[in-house]
Protein backbone atom coordinates (compact mmCIF):
# COMPACT_ATOMS: atom_id res chain seq x y z
CA UNK A 1 0.00 0.00 0.00
CA UNK A 2 2.77 2.35 1.28
CA UNK A 3 4.64 1.66 -1.91
CA UNK A 4 2.12 2.37 -4.56
CA UNK A 5 1.30 5.65 -2.75
CA UNK A 6 4.60 6.13 -3.22
CA UNK A 7 4.76 5.66 -6.71
CA UNK A 8 1.78 7.68 -7.47
CA UNK A 9 3.31 10.59 -5.94
CA UNK A 10 6.43 10.19 -8.79
CA UNK A 11 5.88 12.31 -11.99
CA UNK A 12 5.51 9.59 -14.20
CA UNK A 13 2.62 8.14 -11.54
CA UNK A 14 1.10 11.96 -11.95
CA UNK A 15 0.98 11.97 -15.40
CA UNK A 16 -0.78 8.37 -15.64
CA UNK A 17 -3.19 9.36 -12.81
CA UNK A 18 -4.18 12.16 -15.13
CA UNK A 19 -4.35 10.15 -18.51
CA UNK A 20 -6.39 8.01 -16.36
CA UNK A 21 -8.87 10.03 -15.33
CA UNK A 22 -9.00 12.09 -18.85
CA UNK A 23 -9.44 8.82 -20.64
CA UNK A 24 -12.54 8.51 -17.74
CA UNK A 25 -13.79 12.01 -18.08
CA UNK A 26 -13.71 12.61 -21.82
CA UNK A 27 -12.67 9.81 -24.07
CA UNK A 28 -15.02 7.13 -22.39
CA UNK A 29 -17.73 9.10 -21.06
CA UNK A 30 -17.63 10.48 -24.74
CA UNK A 31 -17.51 7.02 -26.28
CA UNK A 32 -20.50 5.77 -24.24
CA UNK A 33 -22.81 9.00 -24.96
CA UNK A 34 -21.92 8.40 -28.25
CA UNK A 35 -23.68 5.31 -27.82
CA UNK A 36 -26.89 6.72 -26.61
CA UNK A 37 -27.01 9.67 -28.78
CA UNK A 38 -26.03 8.11 -32.23
CA UNK A 39 -29.10 5.17 -31.04
CA UNK A 40 -31.46 8.23 -31.04
CA UNK A 41 -29.71 9.97 -34.73
CA UNK A 42 -28.56 12.70 -32.31
CA UNK A 43 -25.08 14.03 -32.27
CA UNK A 44 -23.26 13.93 -28.63
CA UNK A 45 -23.08 17.07 -27.09
CA UNK A 46 -18.80 17.25 -28.10
CA UNK A 47 -19.93 16.56 -31.66
CA UNK A 48 -22.24 19.53 -31.36
CA UNK A 49 -19.41 21.80 -30.32
CA UNK A 50 -17.21 20.01 -32.96
CA UNK A 51 -19.44 20.46 -35.56
CA UNK A 52 -19.98 24.54 -34.51
CA UNK A 53 -16.55 25.32 -34.21
CA UNK A 54 -13.26 25.62 -36.30
CA UNK A 55 -11.75 22.04 -36.55
CA UNK A 56 -9.20 21.44 -33.60
CA UNK A 57 -9.91 24.70 -31.74
CA UNK A 58 -12.20 23.38 -29.12
CA UNK A 59 -10.81 23.82 -25.62
CA UNK A 60 -12.40 21.96 -22.99
CA UNK A 61 -12.62 23.59 -19.27
CA UNK A 62 -14.10 21.76 -16.01
CA UNK A 63 -14.41 18.49 -17.47
CA UNK A 64 -12.64 17.02 -13.90
CA UNK A 65 -15.85 18.32 -12.26
CA UNK A 66 -18.39 16.39 -10.02
CA UNK A 67 -21.51 16.84 -8.31
CA UNK A 68 -21.83 17.09 -4.92
CA UNK A 69 -25.25 15.66 -4.16
CA UNK A 70 -26.25 12.74 -1.19
CA UNK A 71 -29.54 13.16 -1.61
CA UNK A 72 -31.14 10.22 -3.64
CA UNK A 73 -28.35 8.05 -3.79
CA UNK A 74 -26.38 10.30 -6.19
CA UNK A 75 -23.50 10.05 -4.01
CA UNK A 76 -23.01 6.25 -6.25
CA UNK A 77 -22.82 8.15 -9.54
CA UNK A 78 -20.51 10.98 -9.95
CA UNK A 79 -19.11 11.18 -13.39
CA UNK A 80 -16.77 13.63 -14.47
CA UNK A 81 -18.04 16.64 -16.28
CA UNK A 82 -21.72 16.69 -14.98
CA UNK A 83 -24.20 17.08 -17.75
CA UNK A 84 -22.88 19.82 -19.58
CA UNK A 85 -19.72 20.60 -21.60
CA UNK A 86 -18.13 24.05 -21.75
CA UNK A 87 -14.82 25.51 -23.15
CA UNK A 88 -13.51 28.08 -25.79
CA UNK A 89 -12.98 27.53 -29.66
CA UNK A 90 -13.28 30.06 -32.70
CA UNK A 91 -15.59 30.54 -35.44
CA UNK A 92 -13.94 31.97 -38.66
CA UNK A 93 -10.98 32.36 -36.50
CA UNK A 94 -12.55 34.35 -33.79
CA UNK A 95 -13.10 33.37 -30.18
CA UNK A 96 -16.28 32.37 -28.70
CA UNK A 97 -17.55 30.41 -25.64
CA UNK A 98 -19.55 27.77 -25.73
CA UNK A 99 -21.43 25.18 -23.64
CA UNK A 100 -23.59 21.94 -24.94
CA UNK A 101 -25.41 19.75 -22.48
CA UNK A 102 -25.12 16.03 -22.33
CA UNK A 103 -28.22 14.18 -22.23
CA UNK A 104 -26.78 11.07 -21.99
CA UNK A 105 -25.52 12.22 -18.05
CA UNK A 106 -28.90 12.63 -16.00
CA UNK A 107 -30.68 13.70 -18.86
CA UNK A 108 -28.64 16.61 -19.41
CA UNK A 109 -30.18 18.21 -16.31
CA UNK A 110 -29.26 21.43 -14.42
CA UNK A 111 -28.51 20.60 -10.63
CA UNK A 112 -25.08 22.74 -8.50
CA UNK A 113 -22.57 22.05 -10.79
CA UNK A 114 -23.75 22.12 -14.29
CA UNK A 115 -25.10 25.53 -13.32
CA UNK A 116 -21.94 26.79 -11.76
CA UNK A 117 -20.11 25.43 -15.46
CA UNK A 118 -22.79 27.45 -17.16
CA UNK A 119 -22.00 29.98 -15.10
CA UNK A 120 -18.45 30.02 -15.35
CA UNK A 121 -18.67 29.90 -19.21
CA UNK A 122 -20.68 32.71 -19.28
CA UNK A 123 -18.63 34.85 -17.32
CA UNK A 124 -15.57 34.10 -19.12
CA UNK A 125 -17.19 35.59 -22.18
CA UNK A 126 -18.17 38.69 -20.50
CA UNK A 127 -15.09 39.36 -19.13
CA UNK A 128 -13.30 38.46 -22.75
CA UNK A 129 -15.63 39.82 -24.63
CA UNK A 130 -16.79 37.20 -27.18
CA UNK A 131 -20.22 35.57 -28.24
CA UNK A 132 -21.59 32.61 -25.95
CA UNK A 133 -23.71 29.87 -27.80
CA UNK A 134 -25.24 27.53 -25.52
CA UNK A 135 -26.72 24.24 -27.25
CA UNK A 136 -29.40 22.90 -25.15
CA UNK A 137 -30.70 19.06 -24.77
CA UNK A 138 -32.20 18.94 -21.13
CA UNK A 139 -35.00 17.84 -18.79
CA UNK A 140 -34.55 21.22 -17.06
CA UNK A 141 -34.14 21.60 -13.54
CA UNK A 142 -32.37 18.78 -11.49
CA UNK A 143 -35.07 17.34 -9.90
CA UNK A 144 -33.19 15.52 -7.12
CA UNK A 145 -31.19 19.34 -6.39
CA UNK A 146 -34.59 21.47 -5.73
CA UNK A 147 -33.84 24.86 -4.50
CA UNK A 148 -30.11 24.58 -5.77
CA UNK A 149 -30.69 24.11 -9.12
CA UNK A 150 -33.57 26.14 -9.38
CA UNK A 151 -31.27 29.23 -8.02
CA UNK A 152 -28.78 28.20 -10.51
CA UNK A 153 -31.14 28.92 -13.39
CA UNK A 154 -31.76 32.54 -11.34
CA UNK A 155 -28.12 32.99 -11.89
CA UNK A 156 -28.08 32.52 -15.20
CA UNK A 157 -30.72 34.44 -16.05
CA UNK A 158 -28.87 37.42 -14.67
CA UNK A 159 -26.05 36.68 -16.78
CA UNK A 160 -28.05 36.53 -19.92
CA UNK A 161 -29.75 39.85 -18.90
CA UNK A 162 -26.13 41.32 -18.27
CA UNK A 163 -24.55 39.97 -21.42
CA UNK A 164 -27.81 41.23 -23.20
CA UNK A 165 -26.31 44.13 -25.82
CA UNK A 166 -22.70 43.39 -24.58
CA UNK A 167 -21.90 39.87 -26.03
CA UNK A 168 -24.03 38.33 -29.06
CA UNK A 169 -25.79 35.54 -27.20
CA UNK A 170 -27.33 32.49 -29.28
CA UNK A 171 -28.96 29.25 -28.02
CA UNK A 172 -29.47 26.21 -30.18
CA UNK A 173 -32.12 23.77 -28.75
CA UNK A 174 -31.17 20.59 -29.81
CA UNK A 175 -33.78 18.41 -27.77
CA UNK A 176 -35.75 19.04 -24.85
CA UNK A 177 -35.99 22.46 -23.00
CA UNK A 178 -38.98 22.91 -20.62
CA UNK A 179 -40.44 24.36 -17.39
CA UNK A 180 -39.05 27.52 -16.77
CA UNK A 181 -35.55 26.60 -18.07
CA UNK A 182 -36.87 28.06 -21.74
CA UNK A 183 -36.24 31.73 -20.47
CA UNK A 184 -32.23 31.09 -20.65
CA UNK A 185 -32.74 31.20 -24.73
CA UNK A 186 -35.75 33.05 -24.83
CA UNK A 187 -33.28 35.82 -22.88
CA UNK A 188 -30.56 35.45 -25.81
CA UNK A 189 -30.68 37.23 -29.26
CA UNK A 190 -30.93 34.30 -31.30
CA UNK A 191 -33.03 30.88 -30.74
CA UNK A 192 -32.10 28.23 -33.28
CA UNK A 193 -34.31 24.98 -33.28
CA UNK A 194 -33.74 21.47 -35.01
CA UNK A 195 -36.92 19.89 -37.12
CA UNK A 196 -38.89 17.36 -34.95
CA UNK A 197 -35.98 17.12 -32.44
CA UNK A 198 -36.07 19.89 -30.20
CA UNK A 199 -38.76 21.05 -27.87
CA UNK A 200 -39.86 24.21 -25.73
CA UNK A 201 -42.32 24.63 -23.45
CA UNK A 202 -43.33 25.96 -20.03
CA UNK A 203 -45.50 23.72 -19.47
CA UNK A 204 -45.95 19.98 -20.80
CA UNK A 205 -48.46 18.42 -22.24
CA UNK A 206 -49.58 16.41 -19.11
CA UNK A 207 -49.75 19.50 -16.89
CA UNK A 208 -51.74 20.85 -19.78
CA UNK A 209 -54.31 17.94 -20.04
CA UNK A 210 -54.52 18.25 -16.03
CA UNK A 211 -55.06 21.70 -15.43
CA UNK A 212 -57.08 22.90 -18.42
CA UNK A 213 -58.25 19.71 -20.24
CA UNK A 214 -56.69 20.33 -23.35
CA UNK A 215 -54.75 17.17 -25.48
CA UNK A 216 -51.90 18.81 -27.42
CA UNK A 217 -48.60 16.43 -28.39
CA UNK A 218 -44.64 17.52 -27.73
CA UNK A 219 -44.34 18.49 -31.45
CA UNK A 220 -48.13 20.55 -31.69
CA UNK A 221 -47.10 22.39 -28.57
CA UNK A 222 -43.90 23.58 -28.72
CA UNK A 223 -41.86 21.91 -31.78
CA UNK A 224 -39.53 23.73 -34.18
CA UNK A 225 -42.05 24.32 -36.23
CA UNK A 226 -44.57 25.74 -33.50
CA UNK A 227 -42.00 28.03 -32.26
CA UNK A 228 -41.00 29.63 -35.71
CA UNK A 229 -44.16 30.24 -37.28
CA UNK A 230 -46.76 30.80 -34.68
CA UNK A 231 -45.02 31.96 -31.34
CA UNK A 232 -42.29 33.57 -32.88
CA UNK A 233 -40.00 32.38 -29.85
CA UNK A 234 -37.49 30.90 -32.82
CA UNK A 235 -35.11 32.03 -35.21
CA UNK A 236 -34.60 29.52 -37.20
CA UNK A 237 -36.14 26.26 -38.21
CA UNK A 238 -32.99 24.30 -39.15
CA UNK A 239 -33.56 20.61 -41.21
CA UNK A 240 -31.27 18.56 -38.96
CA UNK A 241 -28.30 19.53 -36.37
CA UNK A 242 -26.17 19.92 -38.46
CA UNK A 243 -28.06 23.08 -40.38
CA UNK A 244 -28.58 24.59 -36.74
CA UNK A 245 -24.90 24.64 -36.47
CA UNK A 246 -24.58 26.48 -39.86
CA UNK A 247 -26.77 28.99 -39.48
CA UNK A 248 -24.81 29.98 -36.29
CA UNK A 249 -21.56 30.26 -37.55
CA UNK A 250 -23.53 32.24 -40.52
CA UNK A 251 -24.83 34.56 -38.35
CA UNK A 252 -21.70 35.05 -36.47
CA UNK A 253 -19.78 36.41 -39.60
CA UNK A 254 -22.01 39.35 -39.46
CA UNK A 255 -21.97 40.13 -35.94
CA UNK A 256 -19.08 41.98 -33.45
CA UNK A 257 -17.33 39.98 -30.48
CA UNK A 258 -19.04 42.67 -28.20
CA UNK A 259 -20.87 45.87 -28.06
CA UNK A 260 -17.41 47.41 -28.20
CA UNK A 261 -15.86 45.67 -31.49
CA UNK A 262 -15.59 46.75 -34.64
CA UNK A 263 -17.77 44.78 -36.70
CA UNK A 264 -16.19 41.79 -39.27
CA UNK A 265 -15.30 43.33 -42.43
CA UNK A 266 -14.40 41.92 -45.23
CA UNK A 267 -12.61 42.94 -48.47
CA UNK A 268 -15.17 43.34 -51.14
CA UNK A 269 -14.20 45.54 -54.68
CA UNK A 270 -15.86 48.84 -54.94
CA UNK A 271 -18.31 48.69 -57.44
CA UNK A 272 -20.04 52.24 -57.99
CA UNK A 273 -21.45 51.86 -61.19
CA UNK A 274 -24.74 51.06 -62.30
CA UNK A 275 -25.30 47.29 -63.48
CA UNK A 276 -27.46 45.72 -65.43
CA UNK A 277 -28.08 43.85 -62.55
CA UNK A 278 -29.11 47.01 -60.86
CA UNK A 279 -31.23 48.01 -64.01
CA UNK A 280 -33.22 44.85 -63.01
CA UNK A 281 -35.30 46.51 -60.30
CA UNK A 282 -36.49 49.82 -62.47
CA UNK A 283 -38.90 47.11 -63.82
CA UNK A 284 -39.98 45.65 -60.38
CA UNK A 285 -43.01 47.71 -59.00
CA UNK A 286 -45.89 46.78 -60.75
CA UNK A 287 -48.20 49.40 -62.16
CA UNK A 288 -51.15 48.18 -60.37
CA UNK A 289 -50.68 49.05 -56.54
CA UNK A 290 -52.47 45.81 -55.51
CA UNK A 291 -50.16 43.94 -57.22
CA UNK A 292 -47.58 42.40 -54.81
CA UNK A 293 -43.83 41.53 -55.68
CA UNK A 294 -41.12 40.13 -53.36
CA UNK A 295 -38.55 42.52 -51.54
CA UNK A 296 -36.14 40.46 -51.38
CA UNK A 297 -35.63 40.64 -54.59
CA UNK A 298 -34.98 44.28 -54.18
CA UNK A 299 -32.83 42.82 -51.38
CA UNK A 300 -30.96 40.59 -53.46
CA UNK A 301 -30.35 43.24 -55.81
CA UNK A 302 -28.68 45.95 -53.27
CA UNK A 303 -25.87 43.90 -50.94
CA UNK A 304 -23.05 42.41 -51.84
CA UNK A 305 -23.63 38.80 -54.00
CA UNK A 306 -27.00 38.61 -53.27
CA UNK A 307 -26.81 37.01 -49.90
CA UNK A 308 -29.14 37.62 -47.19
CA UNK A 309 -29.22 35.65 -44.02
CA UNK A 310 -32.66 36.22 -42.96
CA UNK A 311 -33.89 35.59 -39.63
CA UNK A 312 -37.55 33.80 -38.47
CA UNK A 313 -38.70 33.78 -42.09
CA UNK A 314 -41.61 32.08 -40.70
CA UNK A 315 -42.82 34.00 -38.20
CA UNK A 316 -44.71 37.57 -39.29
CA UNK A 317 -43.59 36.78 -42.76
CA UNK A 318 -45.15 40.41 -43.99
CA UNK A 319 -41.93 42.12 -42.46
CA UNK A 320 -38.54 40.89 -43.64
CA UNK A 321 -35.27 40.89 -41.24
CA UNK A 322 -31.81 39.94 -41.70
CA UNK A 323 -28.11 40.50 -42.51
CA UNK A 324 -26.00 41.29 -45.14
CA UNK A 325 -23.27 43.28 -46.48
CA UNK A 326 -22.73 45.74 -48.52
CA UNK A 327 -19.07 46.58 -49.40
CA UNK A 328 -17.73 44.01 -47.26
CA UNK A 329 -19.50 45.52 -44.01
CA UNK A 330 -22.54 44.51 -42.42
CA UNK A 331 -26.18 45.36 -41.87
CA UNK A 332 -29.22 44.86 -40.61
CA UNK A 333 -32.38 44.67 -42.99
CA UNK A 334 -35.99 45.71 -42.23
CA UNK A 335 -38.33 45.42 -45.30
CA UNK A 336 -41.79 45.12 -45.40
CA UNK A 337 -42.88 41.96 -47.85
CA UNK A 338 -45.82 43.02 -50.27
CA UNK A 339 -46.36 39.39 -50.93
CA UNK A 340 -47.37 38.73 -47.67
CA UNK A 341 -50.77 40.44 -46.25
CA UNK A 342 -49.74 42.93 -48.83
CA UNK A 343 -46.66 43.97 -46.31
CA UNK A 344 -49.33 45.39 -44.19
CA UNK A 345 -47.88 46.13 -40.09
CA UNK A 346 -49.57 43.81 -37.88
CA UNK A 347 -48.21 43.05 -33.65
CA UNK A 348 -46.06 40.21 -34.48
CA UNK A 349 -44.43 42.19 -37.31
CA UNK A 350 -43.60 45.19 -35.10
CA UNK A 351 -42.53 43.20 -32.20
CA UNK A 352 -40.35 41.23 -34.54
CA UNK A 353 -38.75 44.12 -36.08
CA UNK A 354 -38.35 46.13 -33.40
CA UNK A 355 -36.60 43.43 -31.16
CA UNK A 356 -34.07 43.43 -34.67
CA UNK A 357 -33.56 47.03 -34.80
CA UNK A 358 -32.37 47.22 -30.65
CA UNK A 359 -30.14 43.94 -31.45
CA UNK A 360 -28.59 46.02 -34.42
CA UNK A 361 -28.04 49.14 -32.43
CA UNK A 362 -26.57 47.27 -29.44
CA UNK A 363 -23.96 46.14 -31.51
CA UNK A 364 -23.95 48.84 -33.81
CA UNK A 365 -24.86 47.01 -37.24
CA UNK A 366 -26.42 50.13 -39.51
CA UNK A 367 -29.88 49.60 -40.49
CA UNK A 368 -30.98 49.45 -43.87
CA UNK A 369 -34.68 49.97 -43.96
CA UNK A 370 -36.80 49.14 -46.76
CA UNK A 371 -40.55 50.30 -47.35
CA UNK A 372 -43.18 49.57 -49.15
CA UNK A 373 -46.19 49.10 -46.14
CA UNK A 374 -50.49 50.29 -46.54
CA UNK A 375 -50.22 50.90 -42.95
CA UNK A 376 -52.03 48.77 -39.82
CA UNK A 377 -53.65 46.03 -40.12
CA UNK A 378 -57.19 47.15 -38.88
CA UNK A 379 -59.65 44.62 -36.67
CA UNK A 380 -60.54 44.36 -33.07
CA UNK A 381 -58.65 41.58 -33.35
CA UNK A 382 -55.45 43.74 -33.40
CA UNK A 383 -56.51 46.53 -30.85
CA UNK A 384 -57.98 44.20 -28.25
CA UNK A 385 -54.75 41.86 -28.48
CA UNK A 386 -52.75 45.68 -27.91
CA UNK A 387 -51.77 46.86 -31.65
CA UNK A 388 -51.08 50.45 -29.98
CA UNK A 389 -48.99 49.36 -26.75
CA UNK A 390 -46.95 46.37 -28.90
CA UNK A 391 -46.90 48.26 -32.14
CA UNK A 392 -45.51 51.23 -29.98
CA UNK A 393 -42.14 48.87 -29.91
CA UNK A 394 -41.40 49.43 -33.10
CA UNK A 395 -41.48 53.38 -32.96
CA UNK A 396 -39.32 53.06 -29.40
CA UNK A 397 -37.03 50.96 -31.47
CA UNK A 398 -36.22 53.00 -34.24
CA UNK A 399 -36.63 56.26 -32.52
CA UNK A 400 -33.71 55.38 -29.73
CA UNK A 401 -31.58 53.57 -32.52
CA UNK A 402 -28.23 56.11 -32.81
CA UNK A 403 -26.94 53.36 -35.86
CA UNK A 404 -26.65 55.06 -39.40
CA UNK A 405 -30.39 54.47 -40.35
CA UNK A 406 -30.95 54.56 -44.25
CA UNK A 407 -34.59 54.22 -45.52
CA UNK A 408 -35.89 53.98 -49.13
CA UNK A 409 -39.34 53.79 -50.08
CA UNK A 410 -40.11 51.50 -52.51
CA UNK A 411 -44.06 52.10 -53.00
CA UNK A 412 -46.32 52.37 -49.97
CA UNK A 413 -45.79 54.71 -47.05
CA UNK A 414 -48.62 55.56 -45.69
CA UNK A 415 -49.63 56.85 -42.27
CA UNK A 416 -48.66 55.78 -39.10
CA UNK A 417 -47.08 53.13 -40.61
CA UNK A 418 -44.78 55.59 -43.03
CA UNK A 419 -43.50 57.25 -39.52
CA UNK A 420 -43.00 53.99 -37.92
CA UNK A 421 -40.81 52.09 -41.28
CA UNK A 422 -37.37 54.43 -40.41
CA UNK A 423 -38.92 58.31 -41.45
CA UNK A 424 -36.39 61.26 -40.88
CA UNK A 425 -38.29 62.25 -38.15
CA UNK A 426 -37.83 59.12 -35.93
CA UNK A 427 -33.87 59.53 -36.59
CA UNK A 428 -32.90 57.87 -40.19
CA UNK A 429 -30.32 59.56 -41.27
CA UNK A 430 -30.21 59.42 -45.25
CA UNK A 431 -33.82 58.94 -47.06
CA UNK A 432 -34.44 58.04 -50.37
CA UNK A 433 -37.73 57.25 -52.34
CA UNK A 434 -37.90 55.48 -55.85
CA UNK A 435 -40.30 57.53 -58.01
CA UNK A 436 -42.91 55.00 -57.58
CA UNK A 437 -43.40 56.55 -53.86
CA UNK A 438 -46.96 57.17 -52.46
CA UNK A 439 -46.47 58.86 -49.29
CA UNK A 440 -49.52 60.31 -47.76
CA UNK A 441 -51.97 59.91 -44.30
CA UNK A 442 -54.07 57.13 -46.30
CA UNK A 443 -53.88 55.70 -49.50
CA UNK A 444 -56.33 56.97 -52.83
CA UNK A 445 -59.38 55.05 -52.61
CA UNK A 446 -59.32 55.93 -48.85
CA UNK A 447 -58.93 59.19 -48.98
CA UNK A 448 -61.31 59.82 -51.46
CA UNK A 449 -64.42 58.56 -49.70
CA UNK A 450 -63.36 60.95 -47.29
CA UNK A 451 -62.48 64.47 -49.28
CA UNK A 452 -64.72 63.85 -51.83
CA UNK A 453 -67.97 62.45 -50.18
CA UNK A 454 -70.32 65.59 -52.16
CA UNK A 455 -68.65 64.49 -55.69
CA UNK A 456 -68.83 60.96 -55.34
CA UNK A 457 -72.80 61.64 -54.23
CA UNK A 458 -73.26 64.16 -56.81
CA UNK A 459 -72.13 61.84 -59.48
CA UNK A 460 -74.31 58.98 -58.46
CA UNK A 461 -77.21 61.89 -58.83
CA UNK A 462 -75.91 62.76 -62.09
CA UNK A 463 -76.27 59.25 -63.62
CA UNK A 464 -72.15 59.38 -63.81
CA UNK A 465 -70.04 56.48 -64.38
CA UNK A 466 -69.21 56.36 -60.10
CA UNK A 467 -66.40 53.92 -60.02
CA UNK A 468 -64.38 56.03 -63.13
CA UNK A 469 -64.91 59.30 -61.31
CA UNK A 470 -64.00 57.32 -58.29
CA UNK A 471 -60.89 55.99 -59.42
CA UNK A 472 -59.56 59.65 -61.46
CA UNK A 473 -60.50 61.17 -58.05
CA UNK A 474 -57.60 58.77 -56.32
CA UNK A 475 -55.71 58.95 -59.01
CA UNK A 476 -55.55 62.82 -58.75
CA UNK A 477 -55.17 62.43 -55.26
CA UNK A 478 -52.46 60.05 -55.67
CA UNK A 479 -50.16 62.03 -58.18
CA UNK A 480 -50.60 65.60 -56.24
CA UNK A 481 -50.75 64.67 -52.69
CA UNK A 482 -48.55 60.88 -52.14
CA UNK A 483 -46.15 62.25 -54.45
CA UNK A 484 -42.58 61.85 -53.06
CA UNK A 485 -41.51 64.81 -54.60
CA UNK A 486 -43.80 66.94 -51.95
CA UNK A 487 -42.26 64.86 -49.33
CA UNK A 488 -38.62 65.75 -51.15
CA UNK A 489 -39.51 69.67 -51.79
CA UNK A 490 -39.42 69.69 -48.09
CA UNK A 491 -36.18 68.03 -47.41
CA UNK A 492 -38.50 64.90 -45.48
CA UNK A 493 -36.71 63.13 -48.51
CA UNK A 494 -32.82 63.85 -49.04
CA UNK A 495 -33.58 62.47 -52.48
CA UNK A 496 -35.60 60.51 -55.14
CA UNK A 497 -33.81 58.05 -57.10
CA UNK A 498 -34.00 55.53 -59.93
CA UNK A 499 -34.73 52.02 -58.25
CA UNK A 500 -31.79 51.47 -60.53
CA UNK A 501 -29.22 53.36 -58.59
CA UNK A 502 -30.41 52.22 -55.04
CA UNK A 503 -27.42 50.14 -54.56
CA UNK A 504 -24.71 52.62 -55.41
CA UNK A 505 -26.64 55.38 -53.36
CA UNK A 506 -26.74 52.90 -50.53
CA UNK A 507 -23.47 51.81 -50.53
CA UNK A 508 -22.32 55.86 -50.51
CA UNK A 509 -24.49 56.54 -47.31
CA UNK A 510 -23.21 54.02 -45.32
CA UNK A 511 -19.86 55.20 -46.17
CA UNK A 512 -21.23 58.70 -45.10
CA UNK A 513 -22.31 57.49 -42.12
CA UNK A 514 -19.35 55.13 -40.80
CA UNK A 515 -18.23 57.67 -38.38
CA UNK A 516 -21.77 58.89 -37.61
CA UNK A 517 -21.95 59.58 -33.55
CA UNK A 518 -25.17 60.58 -32.11
CA UNK A 519 -26.73 59.81 -28.20
CA UNK A 520 -29.54 59.81 -26.33
CA UNK A 521 -30.07 61.82 -23.07
CA UNK A 522 -28.49 60.13 -20.36
CA UNK A 523 -30.83 57.95 -18.32
CA UNK A 524 -30.78 54.57 -16.47
CA UNK A 525 -32.63 52.53 -19.22
CA UNK A 526 -36.24 53.64 -21.06
CA UNK A 527 -39.48 52.50 -20.43
CA UNK A 528 -40.06 50.76 -23.71
CA UNK A 529 -43.55 49.52 -24.37
CA UNK A 530 -43.30 45.79 -23.17
C1 LIG B 1 -33.16 14.75 -13.06
C2 LIG B 1 -33.76 13.93 -15.09
C3 LIG B 1 -34.49 15.09 -15.37
C4 LIG B 1 -34.52 16.09 -14.38
C5 LIG B 1 -34.65 13.78 -17.05
N1 LIG B 1 -33.89 13.15 -16.15
N2 LIG B 1 -35.04 14.96 -16.59
N3 LIG B 1 -33.10 13.76 -13.95
N4 LIG B 1 -33.83 15.87 -13.25
N5 LIG B 1 -35.17 17.22 -14.59
C6 LIG B 1 -33.27 11.85 -16.28
C7 LIG B 1 -34.26 10.71 -16.28
O1 LIG B 1 -34.56 10.35 -14.97
C8 LIG B 1 -33.50 9.64 -17.01
O2 LIG B 1 -32.57 9.08 -16.12
C9 LIG B 1 -32.71 10.43 -18.03
O3 LIG B 1 -32.65 11.76 -17.55
C10 LIG B 1 -33.35 10.44 -19.39
O4 LIG B 1 -34.71 10.82 -19.24
P1 LIG B 1 -35.91 10.05 -19.95
O5 LIG B 1 -37.14 10.48 -19.29
O6 LIG B 1 -35.61 8.58 -19.95
O7 LIG B 1 -35.78 10.59 -21.42
P2 LIG B 1 -36.93 10.90 -22.45
O8 LIG B 1 -37.92 9.79 -22.48
O9 LIG B 1 -36.25 11.29 -23.71
O10 LIG B 1 -37.71 12.17 -21.86
C11 LIG B 1 -37.04 13.42 -21.75
C12 LIG B 1 -37.90 14.40 -20.92
C13 LIG B 1 -38.31 13.74 -19.60
C14 LIG B 1 -39.15 14.78 -21.74
C15 LIG B 1 -37.07 15.65 -20.74
O11 LIG B 1 -37.14 13.18 -18.98
C16 LIG B 1 -38.93 14.71 -18.65
O12 LIG B 1 -40.11 15.02 -18.77
N6 LIG B 1 -38.14 15.15 -17.66
C17 LIG B 1 -38.63 16.08 -16.67
C18 LIG B 1 -38.80 17.42 -17.32
C19 LIG B 1 -39.19 18.48 -16.32
O13 LIG B 1 -40.38 18.59 -15.96
N7 LIG B 1 -38.19 19.17 -15.78
C20 LIG B 1 -38.40 20.18 -14.83
C21 LIG B 1 -38.79 21.41 -15.61
S1 LIG B 1 -38.96 22.77 -14.59
P3 LIG B 1 -32.10 7.55 -16.22
O14 LIG B 1 -31.22 7.39 -15.02
O15 LIG B 1 -33.34 6.74 -16.19
O16 LIG B 1 -31.36 7.44 -17.51
C22 LIG B 1 -37.50 23.52 -14.64
C23 LIG B 1 -37.49 24.69 -13.79
C24 LIG B 1 -36.44 25.69 -14.18
O17 LIG B 1 -36.61 23.17 -15.28
C25 LIG B 1 -36.68 26.83 -13.31
C26 LIG B 1 -36.01 28.07 -13.75
C27 LIG B 1 -36.45 29.23 -12.90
Amino acid sequence: MARARAEALTTQGRLADLRSRYAEAVTDAEAASAAKQHAKGKKTARERIEGLLDPGSFVEIDEFVRHRTTAFGMDAKRPYGDAVIIGTGTIHGRNVAVYSQNFTVFGGSLGEVAGEKIIKIMDLAIKTGVPCIGILDSGGARIQEGVVALGKYGEIFKRNTAASGVIPQISIIMGPAAGGAVYSPALTDFVIMVDKTSHMFVTGPDVIKTVTGEEVGFEELGGALAHNRTSGVSHYLASDEDDALDYARALLSYLPDNNLAELPRYDAEPQLEVTDSDRVLNRLVPDSPNQPYDVTTVIEHIVDDGEFLEVQPLFAPNIVIGFARVEGNPVGIIANQPNAMAGTLNIEAGEKAARFVRFCDSFSIPILTLVDVPGYLPGTDQEWSGVIRRGAKLLYAYAEATVPLVTVILRKAYGGAYIVMGSKQLGADLNFAWPTAEIAVMGGQGAVNILFRGEIKKAEEDGEDVAEVRTRLANEYTYNVASPFLAAERGELDSVIEPAATRVMITKALRTLRTKRASMPPKKHGNIPL
